[in-house]
């Protein structure tokens, strides 16, 4: 959705900022920010509107990855058991999928997986560090196909700026979708944006394809894809 995302006080509860000098000092499941047992993966700011400090997500500091939108985190889970030593965190709005998606991620024992239930743009805009991500996947991004409801998906050029803010420079943004005309539209968008080009795109293996890659698949559904990188500041600028 392009529209801002609404940071009511239901969603997101906004807790007096609790991290100080001393949170560095705890066991990692005690610091301020982290669930009770050590490997529930979901994932609760101490304060909404400060940039994550990613030291108190995980208990282990390694590159980051980011799925936005990870639904029911098929992806995710093969990814993060391949590469033990990359961090993912996975960013969905519907609470439900992230609360099965944790259970699953507790009982693999999994230590490299977080889990924010947010909106994207809000997780881009606001509370990602700048230049932190190696890698985005953007897979499957609901596509609102009546011309109506295109405000409401998630590329614009506000999410363009905001995923260049968080992309490490020579960071990739790998993108798949069935809806051609919304791929389309994302290529278009990525390339006005300035900041990124345009490289092979990234097709997944079977273990690591998503369950709406799975099904399309299984519908002879064609899916298109288009990946990116993050160009290094000085170049975007002359671009
Ligand atoms: C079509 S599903 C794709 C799920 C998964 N990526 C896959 O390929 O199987 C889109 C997912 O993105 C989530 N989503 C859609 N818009 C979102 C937004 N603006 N912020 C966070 N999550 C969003 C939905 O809740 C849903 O789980």
């Amino acid at each position: 959705m392009c529209g801002y995302p609404s940071v009511s006080a239901d969603n997101h509860p906004v807790i007096p900022a609790l991290r100080s000098e001393s949170a560095m000092n705890q066991p990692v499941e005690e610091r301020p920010g982290r669930q009770a047992t050590a490997a529930a993966a979901m994932f609760e700011p101490g304060n909404w509107t400060q940039t994550l400090d990613l030291s108190v997500m995980f208990d282990f500091q390694r590159t980051l990855e980011i799925d936005v939108g990870c639904g029911k985190g098929r992806f995710l889970l093969a990814r993060a058991r391949n590469n033990p030593d990359v961090n993912y965190i996975g960013i969905d709005r519907m609470v439900k999928r992230l609360r099965k998606l944790d259970r699953k991620i507790d009982r693999t024992g999994l230590d490299n997986v977080r889990l924010l239930k947010t909106e994207a743009s809000y997780a881009f805009e606001e509370l990602l560090p700048p230049a932190s991500a190696n890698a985005i996947y953007t897979f499957f991004p609901d596509p609102w196909p009546k011309r109506r409801h295109h405000r409401r998906r998630l590329f614009c050029p506000a999410f363009c700026s905001a995923l260049a803010r968080v992309l490490a420079p020579r960071g990739h943004l790998h993108v798949s979708t069935d809806h051609l005309e919304y791929l389309a539209e994302i290529s278009d968008l990525m390339l006005a944006n300035g900041a990124f080009e345009p490289v092979d795109a990234l097709t997944l293996s079977e273990e690591e394809r998503t369950n709406f890659e799975k099904t399309f698949l299984g519908l002879h559904t064609e899916i298109g894809r288009c990946s990116f990188r993050r160009m290094d500041v000085a170049r975007s600028e002359q671009s």
